[in-house]
């Protein structure tokens, strides 16, 4: 019987789902080191090294990249509220269900949203976006880089190019595969972008590293308003409207993490601390051979599945690397297999949402996860857990193959 004095002593898990997956465990170290004031100048030089390693992550020169407190979708509604006014039209073609998130986060801002999908499981052609910005003319584009939903990765040079040709702002929320996938912030022109620890940067959920250019930092400036209690003598507020949140003002986070260092909330300190270490293992690693690690992982759960006969979900050409959606086998209790991999072999995987629930499952190798020994202890896992569930497929076949792939490599 447990007893709520108990000592916290979490089951040990492989985390294989979609995210949140394993903590590297340099992370959660990071995180037992001592508090600091936040403005203390030690304090003060970690926001800095955060910022500057946050750059190399997200391949940019923007001033303005650092952290928002919160998990993923803090990020997204700090982007949101700050550029979106009630009235501006934005554009969110939607591939799944981070798409709709960005909708119905727009439209709290009271903005006029303007939406086009596509079947789950495929992605835009640039030329729909680009006839739906012609015709809609939005303020604002809003996409999903990798739709966790649906395992799929939207490409988006394309798409950044034609929002700069037509004066469109780019926000794009890539939580799913900075750190798994190349994320080029500059070289596709995208305008803002954040992100989450909780997936292939290895860290726990409760940070969103946010990174955004001049034009957005233009637009947020022009609805410039500071807190009452901290505002200097002689500031003038921007004649644009007041932004709608205080805790997700872009604005008055660009005092904080600026020089002027104008108090807004306490930062998170722990979170920084973590935050910081994702990014030093990242870029210790190198951002290319973490990309070809992902995509060797990819490659070897693929053959693997494949060799089960299992089918897989979704177009073969934009899967992400390291999210893989395959379907649940006719007359297979999909949460039956799902329980036997956790209780029986401490593997937890993901089903989906939407007309994908219980439809297919989601194999995250993401991040820390992201290991040779993991994917093969995964298929050996499924193997067993599909044959008790009756569903036949070829002894000792899945993780041979895998195996193969992974070192053909
Ligand atoms: C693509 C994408 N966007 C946003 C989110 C939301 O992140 P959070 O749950 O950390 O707020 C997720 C989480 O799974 C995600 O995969």
């Amino acid at each position: 019987m447990r007893n709520v004095f108990d000592e916290l002593n979490p089951p040990p898990r492989r985390l294989m789902g979609p995210g949140p997956v394993d903590a590297d465990p340099r992370v959660l170290r990071a995180m037992s080191m001592p508090l600091l004031g936040q403005f203390d100048p030690a304090f003060t030089a970690y926001m800095n090294e955060v910022m500057a390693l946050y750059r190399q992550v997200l391949r940019t020169r923007n001033r303005w990249t650092f952290l928002v407190d919160g998990t993923a979708r803090a990020g997204i509604e700090a982007a949101m509220v700050s550029l979106l006014a009630p009235g501006d039209r934005v554009l969110v073609p939607i591939f799944g269900r981070f798409g709709h998130l960005l909708g119905e986060v727009a439209e709290r801002c009271g903005a006029e949203v303007r939406t086009i999908e596509t079947e789950w499981g495929t992605v835009f052609e640039p030329g729909r976006v680009a006839a739906a910005i012609r015709e809609h003319r939005p303020a604002l584009v809003a996409i999903v880089h990798g739709d966790t939903s649906t395992t799929m990765a939207q490409p988006l040079a394309e798409i950044g190019a034609l929002c700069r040709e037509h004066d469109t702002l780019l926000y794009v929320d890539a939580t799913a595969t900075v750190g798994g996938m190349d994320v080029r912030v500059d070289d596709w022109c995208v305008d803002i972008l954040s992100t989450g620890l909780q997936k292939c940067l290895a860290g726990p959920p409760g940070s969103a590293p946010i990174t955004f250019n001049e034009r957005v930092e233009a637009r947020v400036r022009a609805r410039r308003h500071i807190e009452r209690g901290i505002r200097p003598d002689g500031f003038e507020a921007a004649a644009g409207p007041v932004i709608g949140s205080n805790y997700f003002d872009l604005g008055m986070l660009m005092d904080y993490w600026s020089e002027s260092r104008l108090n807004h909330h306490t930062e998170a300190t722990s979170m920084l601390y973590a935050a910081r270490e994702c990014a030093r293992i990242v870029l210790e690693e190198g951002l290319d051979a973490r990309f070809e690690r992902h995509a060797r992982a990819s490659r070897a759960l693929v053959a693997g599945l494949d060799a089960m006969g299992l089918e897989r979900f979704g177009d073969e050409i934009h899967k992400m690397a390291n999210v893989t959606g395959v379907e649940i086998p006719e007359g297979v209790p999909g949460d039956a297999v799902r329980a036997m991999m956790l209780e029986d072999f401490g593997i937890e995987i993901g089903t989906s949402f939407g007309p994908l629930a219980g439809r297919i499952w989601r194999i995250g190798t993401m991040g820390y996860t992201c290991r040779k020994e993991n994917v093969l202890v995964c298929v050996m896992a499924l193997e067993t857990a599909l044959r008790a569930n009756g569903f036949r497929a070829p002894p000792g076949e899945a993780a041979d193959a895998a195996l193969a792939a992974w070192n053909a490599a």
